[in-house]
């Protein structure tokens, strides 16, 4: 049985009962768009079955890295952005503690233009001892660029000629100067295949070593994306979550809604919907289509946005990410005053409190017009993961080809990037 269930049983109220039937013809003609190739962005889309042909000795490669840093520094200082960075920050997110007293940690710089993030990050690493992982396809992004040279001055002056056994550079085998430079350093690399995207990158090293760095389990989550790669490449449309999902959101954007509304309730999931944003935002934002993608933490939100959304412009839909299988469990015990008035909570867990807030919301927004789907996950652990972030890929290169744009590029970035590099070079 699937760790991930799609529930849409409330759609019905904004969508026609058969939507599904009503619509499979172009769902088929946008999926062969994406499994044949045929479409533009073709050339990208090297991500679909990636892992299930990764090699076993890359993945030990990356493993066997991740083993060595960790045997010779208590920190890695992960410099990316983007696609670069946001996989892996939003894995160790979720699959961290709240509270750990972890003896290795894992630091993100090079994705900000924080002059006072840079000072302070540069400040705390030269008490630790790091090594660093410098990601990114192009090799010339400006933000890691410059985070790195800094970095690597600390580098040098910490290691001294040893310095390059530290660096772990991840990037494009061609066109790269940070390819270019790790040669003639002789840092290590881990080249990303030509036909994956940056935010399509989180199961390459970009993803993976970062995330072993931190102590998970890769080889679970490459095993959660092979399952989902079988599972929603085979299942047919009235039983495929992911395809259901694509339709949904391409006939809410046909329907008029300007945003999804990415909502959970577990704080360590923010991340995924940051990586969420990115994946969905720079893959159909494009010739003045595509819903905007916005991410919500409930029920801290409720208490800021939740009034918008019950009541503001109708714009939105909700997609809710719930994770299962909690094994901590916080119940409320009696209290013999009942000050607070909260005994009819007694017996009951978090979880459960939670669930009712879920539920309530649900319907209260339905009721105000919101339309809102949910995603259910198993639990929380690297295997679900690896399947969540397959499957949102696989739906987003699907409703990209559904809204007909191509998908896998995002040319709109470069515009803010000229008009930067012109000043800074004036
Ligand atoms: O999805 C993408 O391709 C982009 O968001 C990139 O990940 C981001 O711009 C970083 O690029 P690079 O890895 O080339 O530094």
């Amino acid at each position: 049985m699937s760790c991930l269930k799609l529930d849409y049983s409330k759609i019905y109220k904004f969508l026609p009962e058969s939507f599904i039937e009503n619509n499979e013809e172009i769902v088929k003609v946008a999926l062969d768009k994406l499994i044949n190739k045929t479409a533009p962005g073709y050339d990208y889309t090297g991500w679909v079955d990636y892992t299930p042909k990764l090699a076993t000795h890359e993945l030990e490669d990356i493993i066997n890295a991740a083993n060595d840093i960790r045997s010779k520094s208590t920190c890695l200082v992960v410099i990316g952005i983007g696609g670069s960075y946001l996989g892996s920050k939003a894995s160790i997110d979720l699959l961290s503690k709240y509270y750990s007293n972890n003896d290795f940690e894992v630091v993100f710089l090079g994705n900000d233009m924080s002059s006072s993030r840079l000072y302070e990050t540069l400040e705390y690493l030269k008490n630790k001892d790091f090594c660093v992982n410098v990601i990114s396809k192009s090799g010339k992004t400006l933000e890691p660029a410059v985070a790195f040279r800094f970095v690597k001055e600390l580098l040098i002056e910490k290691y001294g000629d040893e310095y390059p056994e530290r660096v772990y550079v991840t990037t494009s085998r061609v066109n790269s100067i940070l390819n270019d430079m790790a040669k003639i350093e002789g840092y290590t690399r881990f080249y990303i295949p030509s036909d994956i995207g940056g935010r399509f990158s989180v199961f390459t090293a970009v993803g993976l070593l970062p995330i072993a760095c931190a102590g998970f389990d890769v080889t679970q989550l490459i095993k959660g994306s092979i399952i989902a790669y079988e599972e929603l490449n085979n299942l047919p449309l009235s039983e495929n979550p992911a395809l259901i999902y694509a339709l949904i959101r391409f006939l809410m954007h046909k329907n008029g809604m300007v945003s999804e509304a990415f909502v959970t309730f577990e704080p360590k999931a923010k991340m995924i919907g940051e990586w969420w944003k990115q994946l969905f935002g720079e893959s159909e934002g494009k010739e003045h289509l595509g819903l905007l993608p916005i991410s919500l933490v409930y029920s801290t939100d409720l208490h800021s946005l939740g009034q918008y959304v019950q009541d503001g412009k109708r714009i939105l839909f909700e997609t809710f990410l719930d994770f299962r299988g909690e094994k901590e469990k916080c119940v409320v015990n009696k209290d013999k005053k009942n000050l607070d008035e909260l005994n009819y909570l007694v017996k009951k867990d978090m979880t459960f409190i939670k669930d009712k807030a879920m539920e309530g919301t649900i319907d209260a927004h339905i009721d105000g017009g919101v339309p809102c789907i949910k995603i259910e996950v198993e639990e929380i652990s690297e295997y679900t993961l690896g399947y969540l972030f397959y499957f949102y890929m696989f739906t987003c290169g699907v409703s990209g080809y559904l809204l007909d744009v191509n998908p896998f590029n995002q040319e709109g970035v470069e515009a803010y990037k000229k008009n930067m590099m012109k000043l800074l070079k004036d």
